[in-house]
């Protein structure tokens, strides 16, 4: 049982000191009074979010709660046990970055190298994307005997997982017959709408649902992210006690006490203030995919068309992926010298859970001896700090969000800070953080031009499209 000592030594914290005026200056700096003018909105904001979330209009803010589910997930992960080598995910964008993110944090680095006996389950693959050469590749290597498919579709109808769908479920068939590769294959989608849920129904698979109202990119802390998670050996209750912590930071209707909300407030100002570009870069080579994952939150809830009047007009923050140390010598150079656009945040890591100590040798070379004695630890810290140093030193607003380790506790309480971070800056924002009619109308024009019945207007107004071969070179 956590104590509450150890339970606050696991927090992750917000240090935005390096975006002030006092440590980047007036000009590039937030100056006090910006964030006082946030901070008299926000306790309407809280208000209207926590109104929001009595009415069930904000259903992933309850999702660390959903005891059932979780028991359920649980009991079918236990049930399979010890029966499949491999877990397929066949699905794309909130289907899957969720998982990808929450697994490269809290499972072995080379987790799908490990042999059978070390692995904490099978191997795990999450598929989202339909290039024909890796999908065939990894259909090829696969004894489908031994492999079990997840398909994750909200809508049932993305075009991308339903032709993942169909492959595989061929050659399951193929493999096993019709009635034993059921047992091979479970759905999570819509509890009723959607083609997937009547599929699913006929051919006798195992489902899930998605819960009513929970997009894609706010669905890691359900079945979605859970049941593969959980399938390979992640201690999901641990995750959502992480994401339920801060919950109960997020409830906080003052500004300088709520990292959601001063983290929101923070991008928004600078978006504001000419500063589009919201670069995340993890010092952690186990937080790299949560940037992946941010990137999708950040960019399809934000990236809108907003009413103003009578006017339309585009906004939305451009997120960058970043990873540290690696992009100090590819992306550093221009954070430092090139346009002063950018807010950073840097994910900084207290302890590595291991320790790699630096040999001594070559004491008498200058350039290389002075590094005996420490730890590859400290290395990578001195750089996550000489990078934030650097970045101020150069006018760059940066924040960090520290994580005392890499864990399903800590990764729980900063997945949910960020899409409480999202939800905030929506309201800031004005705009409508959870639909993606952007996402939608290239899935359509997709249906079109693979000939989906119903769709032939559609085709005829791309297919109307000029391209001259004057200006193909
Ligand atoms: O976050 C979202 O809503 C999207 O990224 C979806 O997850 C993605 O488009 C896949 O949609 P679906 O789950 O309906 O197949």
């Amino acid at each position: 049982m956590a104590t509450r000592k150890s339970v606050s030594s696991q927090r992750i914290t917000l240090d935005y000191n390096n975006c002030l005026a006092e440590a980047v200056g007036k000009e590039h700096g937030l100056r006090p009074t910006e964030l006082d003018r946030i901070e008299r909105l926000t306790p309407k904001i809280a208000e209207k979010l926590a109104t929001q979330r009595k009415n069930g209009k904000l259903p992933y803010r309850d999702l660390p709660y959903q005891d059932d589910m979780v028991a359920s997930v649980l009991a079918s992960a236990r049930a399979k046990q010890g029966q499949f080598d491999n877990v397929v995910v066949l699905g794309i964008g909130g289907s899957a970055l969720g998982t990808i993110a929450v697994h490269t944090a809290c499972a072995h680095p080379f987790y799908n190298l490990l042999a059978d006996k070390d692995r904490k389950g099978p191997r795990l693959f999450v598929m989202d994307n339909v290039d024909a050469a890796q999908f065939g590749a990894l259909a090829d290597m696969l004894d489908f005997r031994r492999t079990l498919f997840i398909t994750i579709s909200k809508s049932g109808s993305t075009a991308e997982t339903m032709t993942q769908f169909l492959i595989c479920r061929q050659k399951q068939i193929d493999t096993l017959g019709q009635k034993k590769h059921a047992e091979n294959m479970i759905v999570i989608t819509d509890r009723e709408k959607g083609y997937l849920r009547p599929i699913a129904q006929q051919e006798g698979y195992e489902t899930f649902p998605v819960p009513d109202g929970v997009g894609g990119r706010f669905s890691v802390f359900s079945a979605v992210g859970l049941l593969p998670l959980a399938l390979t050996g992640v201690d999901i209750k641990n995750l959502l006690a992480g994401a339920a912590l801060m919950d109960g930071s997020c409830k906080e209707p003052r500004l300088r006490r709520n990292p959601a909300f001063m983290s929101a407030a923070i991008q928004i100002l600078f978006y504001n203030r000419k500063k589009p570009m919201s670069v995340m870069m993890p010092y952690s080579q186990a937080l790299r995919d949560v940037a992946d994952w941010y990137r999708q939150l950040w960019a399809e809830s934000l990236g809108k068309v907003r009413k103003a009047g009578s006017r339309e007009e585009n906004v939305g923050p451009t997120p960058i992926k970043a990873l540290g140390v690696t992009d100090q010598h590819s992306q550093v150079q221009l954070y430092r010298e090139g346009p002063n656009d950018k807010i950073f945040t840097l994910l900084g890591v207290e302890n590595f859970g291991r320790e790699l100590p630096i040999p001594e040798a070559f004491e008498d070379v200058a350039g290389v001896g002075y590094l005996g004695g420490h730890t590859m630890n400290e290395l990578m810290e001195a750089e996550r700090r000489a990078t934030a140093y650097a970045l101020v030193k150069s006018q760059r607003p940066n924040v960090t969000i520290s994580l005392p380790a890499v864990n399903e506790f800590t990764v729980g309480q900063l997945l949910y800070m960020m899409e409480v971070q999202t939800s905030f800056a929506g309201e800031l924002m004005k705009i409508n953080a959870y639909d993606q009619p952007g996402v939608e109308e290239g899935k359509v024009a997709t249906y079109a031009l693979m000939g989906r019945k119903g769709f032939a207007e559609a085709k005829k107004e791309i297919k109307a499209l000029k391209s001259s071969k004057k200006f193909i070179i």
